[in-house]
């Protein structure tokens, strides 16, 4: 499984920090997460989901080298709300995120959200090997059921899952700008890391929502399928101020250093 290779991890200045909002909020946060259900222990992921099968094995490497690196950057700015998206569809967003964010808690323990931004295609409940029909984040913001029941905690790591769900309205009239930025603040106050599989951006506007309200934004590329043209498109799309890094997915030799320099020209231009 993956060859990943982060590149470009240059920051700009931090930009002053919106103050918090209220905590009324926040404590009602923390009344629906205390009573969230666990994950059950007996669980077998997809075997593609490596940091979780097999966290200690090699394969699971390349996801604690990307952890290390975005740990490192922090000392750099605050980094909490990250969101991993990619040009177009298939790249590898979700299986990224789902190891990272394993990957994140074991190593260092801190509280770990890894949110399924993706209300079009989830597919994080199949590949848990759960049951696709449980609520998640579309049936809480269609007020089908409380954030509680929509939100799953890992009962030995200090991780948490708050998957797609199901929707009946289009996405894009759900994610609601306002209401998510709020809401996005009071999760980084209860939780150290936010960590989104949102869509692809060029076939979807939903990716924006969540790149609006994101600290940085990890961009997915995979070899032999994402297209240069595409991703021109991509770096044009994405303030390159968010942009934290490429991860390159499916690597296999040398060839990975095109995107790392393509980059790395661009950002030197900015
Ligand atoms: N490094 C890899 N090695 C082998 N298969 C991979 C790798 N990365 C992704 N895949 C496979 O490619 C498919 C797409 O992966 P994934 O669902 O993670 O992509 P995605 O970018 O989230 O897709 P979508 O845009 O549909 O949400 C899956 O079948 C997955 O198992
Ligand atoms: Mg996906």
């Amino acid at each position: 499984m993956p060859s990943l290779s982060i590149a470009a991890t240059r920051l700009p200045a931090p930009e002053a920090a919106e103050p918090f909002p209220g905590t009324g909020d926040l404590l009602e946060l923390e009344t629906e997460l205390a009573k969230v259900r666990l994950l059950p222990e007996t669980m077998s992921p997809h075997p593609r989901l490596v940091a979780w099968t097999k966290p200690d094995e090699m394969e699971a490497e390349q996801f604690r080298r990307l952890a290390v690196r975005l740990q490192g950057l922090r000392a750099q700015r605050e980094i909490k709300l990250l969101v991993i998206t990619s040009g177009a569809p298939r790249e590898g967003k979700s299986l990224i995120a789902a190891n990272l964010a394993m990957i994140m808690s074991r190593l260092s323990r801190e509280r770990v959200l890894l949110l399924e931004g993706d209300l079009h295609r989830p597919t994080l409940m199949r590949r848990l090997k759960l049951s696709e029909k449980a609520p998640g984040l579309g049936n809480w913001l269609e007020k089908q059921c409380p954030f509680s029941d929509c939100m799953m905690r890992h009962p030995t790591e200090s991780l948490w899952v708050l998957p797609a769900g199901q929707v009946q309205r289009p996405p894009l009239e759900l994610l609601e700008q306002a209401r998510l930025s709020n809401w996005a603040r009071q999760l980084k106050q209860h939780f150290d890391w936010v960590l989104v599989d949102a869509p692809p951006l060029l076939p979807l506007a939903d990716a924006n929502h969540w790149t609006a309200i994101a600290d940085s934004v990890l961009l997915v590329v995979r070899q032999h399928m994402t297209r240069r043209s595409e991703l021109r498109q991509v770096l044009e799309l994405v303030d390159s101020r968010m942009l934290i890094g490429v991860v390159l997915n499916d690597s296999s030799g040398p060839e990975h250093r095109y995107y790392s320099q393509y980059y790395y020209s661009r950002r030197s231009k900015d």
